[in-house]
């Protein structure tokens, strides 16, 4: 079955051509880096119509990018929630258009759902069950996975996501937007130690994230260390981003193990946009060696926001007989447990 996927739940138009849940014939993305990154962050309004003048070109390419067309694709698969309602729109009402037109089937799925099944688009794949750890810019949770369609959320952020502590740090230090790339590229010379900064594990059982007070601490330590005098023994740039980054993936390493003891899982995946991050990857398979663990990430492109990703989730909801009607609307807060 050639599912054609679509995702316009935050600011990338996505859409992808995916047969069977696995094999991907095409994924294109067009991204709003450019129009939001000079605001810091996304702006609802500028995405949502960026969406509109882009929606049709990127799923023109994604149908001819898989050597098809549009009579050869078998149904469609659209992202409704949880995001930005402006833009998960664009995305839903043109998916219906298609599916109308093309009188073939819909899916309507949740993106989390699209980032846990996104591993499954590589060769390797792991078995049920595993634990998830999803974490991007608008998300950071940890899911027992026990099959398709069947996810248990163990943990989830109180407040900000990882990569939105990311993105607003580098903003702090006026390193641009998204901010996970860039931490990431000028950590790689600073020194990990380098500064203390406070790691929330919550209490001890506790699967739950909190990474607001790290991005305060941050932005108090950069205030005090811009009025010191520049010296060999001040801290870097580099020192801090290093140090912040280190204080992130300590706590996301923690609690996805903690998670996988807990359950028993023979394997952790993570996913999402912050799963594209190296040294996240590396301290994660490092510790799932010691432990005897299987580890799985997507290639990056499968872990940013794509359409590949929802055409594979889309694909189990048709095979299970759950197409959605032309009554589905979008959900700016979707929890997994409601799919
Ligand atoms: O999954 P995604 O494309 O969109 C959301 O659903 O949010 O994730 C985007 C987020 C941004 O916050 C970005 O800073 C972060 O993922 N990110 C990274 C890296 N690449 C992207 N964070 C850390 N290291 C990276 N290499
Ligand atoms: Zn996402």
């Amino acid at each position: 079955m050639n599912v054609l996927g679509i995702d316009t739940s935050c600011d990338d138009t996505s859409a992808g051509v995916v047969v069977g849940g696995r094999r991907v014939l095409s994924n294109v993305v067009h991204s709003q880096i450019s129009l939001h990154s000079r605001h810091g962050g996304v702006v609802p309004e500028l995405a949502s119509r960026a969406h509109v003048r882009n929606i049709m070109t990127v799923v023109r390419e994604a149908v001819s990018g898989a050597g098809l067309r549009l009579g050869n694709i078998d149904a469609v698969a659209v992202t409704i929630g949880p995001g930005l309602v402006g833009s998960l729109l664009v995305g839903l009402y043109y998916a219906k258009a298609l599916s109308s037109v093309l009188k073939i089937p819909l899916a309507g799925v949740n993106h989390l759902e699209g980032h846990i099944l996104s591993v499954f688009l590589e060769p390797d794949i792991p078995s049920f069950p595993f634990v998830c750890l999803t974490v991007s810019g608008g998300h950071t949770s940890i899911y027992h996975v026990k099959g398709y369609g069947d996810y248990i959320q163990m943990g989830q952020t109180l407040d900000d996501a990882a990569g939105e502590a990311y993105d607003k740090v580098a903003k702090i230090l006026g390193l641009g937007y998204p901010g996970g790339p860039v931490i990431e590229r000028i950590a790689q010379s600073g020194r990990r130690n380098a500064v203390s900064f406070p790691r929330a594990y919550l209490s001890s059982d506790s699967l739950d994230f909190s990474f607001s007070g790290l991005k305060t601490s941050v932005s108090l330590f950069v205030k005090k260390w811009r009025q010191e005098p520049e010296s060999g023994k001040r801290a870097s740039v580099a020192d801090i981003a290093a140090s912040f980054e280190e204080a992130v993936i300590d706590v996301l390493v923690q609690k996805i193990f903690k998670a996988q003891e807990l359950v028993g899982a023979g394997a952790v995946v993570i996913a999402g946009g912050v799963a594209c991050n190296g040294r996240l990857r590396s301290v994660a398979s490092a510790e799932a060696e010691k432990r005897g663990v299987r580890f799985y990430h997507p290639r990056p492109v499968y872990c940013t926001d794509n359409g590949a990703m929802i055409a594979a989730a889309g694909y189990h909801h048709l095979i299970n007989g759950h197409a959605v009607d032309s009554s589905v609307d979008v959900r700016s807060r979707y929890p997994i447990c409601e799919i």
